[in-house]
């Protein structure tokens, strides 16, 4: 079935691209467009009322340029909204939630570390999902701040490893062998949590399973059968971060909304 109607991403702010990263490397035929609220991160700190009122703004706006699906770049919007979303519309919807399952399963040492941010780990849907492992010691930790520093292109800043050793150190010191990253900022410090962490933690993230989920929706609805993507990145503060992070010359960002 032809589609060519845009999937539709959004976050609070630039961190899904890291999701739309997966996307379009799986699906680069597909029209995207991607809607970074960052005026408005982080979303974290926020009460779930008012993340379900961004999320359905953010909604609305990519509906109005008709996608054909929303993917929820975001795991703070996806446990505390997702929900309503489905709903309230009648389109397809992707959420991204932290991939404690793998890690769980995996973990030869039962104890894994997750970075998240308060809104996410407070969720219903978090605290759900992760009762059914109890086996697994699960050592929680909020990024608070990393988010903020991400969205100000303070990646590589020196408070920002500050912070992340501050975040990592005692749960090495607890033995976990995963760390998951439950925030679609966090796979753009991969570099720097590589460094703090010794070599046989490993790292998992939600965005490669994302994609695939992505691909399986569209198996339903429709792909994109020209050749020739047209990929719209949508910014509510200055650009200039988003287009580093991007590093697509094709990339298209407009400031409008
Ligand atoms: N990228 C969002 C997430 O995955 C960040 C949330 C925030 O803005 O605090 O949770």
């Amino acid at each position: 079935m032809i589609n060519d109607n845009p999937i539709g991403l959004f976050d609070s702010g630039i961190g899904g691209t890291s999701i739309w990263k997966e996307i379009h490397q799986l699906l680069p035929n597909e029209n995207t467009i991607y809607l970074a609220d960052s005026k408005n991160a982080p979303y974290g700190q926020k009460s779930k009322d008012e993340i379900i009122e961004l999320s359905i703004k953010n909604t609305e706006f990519l509906l109005d340029r008709n996608a054909k699906l929303i993917v929820v770049a975001c795991n703070t919007a996806t446990t505390n909204a997702i929900k309503e979303l489905r709903a309230k519309y009648n389109v397809p919807f992707i959420g991204i939630e932290p991939a404690i399952k793998p890690a769980a399963n995996h973990s030869k040492t039962q104890t894994i570390g997750i970075l998240a941010t308060k809104g996410t780990l407070n969720s219903e849907l978090f605290n759900k999902a992760t009762e059914q492992f109890h086996d697994t010691k699960i050592i929680e930790q909020v990024g608070y701040n990393l988010v903020q520093l991400i969205e100000n292109g303070k990646i590589e800043s020196e408070e920002m490893t500050h912070l992340l050793q501050q975040y990592l150190h005692p749960m090495i010191e607890e033995n976990i062998d995963y760390l998951v990253l439950g925030c679609s900022h966090y796979p753009y410090l991969i570099p720097q949590i590589i460094n703090i962490l010794p070599p046989h933690i490993k790292i998992i993230d939600s965005g490669e399973a994302v994609a695939k989920q992505t691909k399986k929706v569209l198996e339903n609805i429709g792909f994109n059968n020209s050749v020739k993507a047209n990929n719209i990145f949508y910014t509510n503060t200055n650009p200039a971060v988003l287009k580093k992070i991007l590093k697509y010359e094709f990339t298209v960002i407009e400031r409008d909304f």
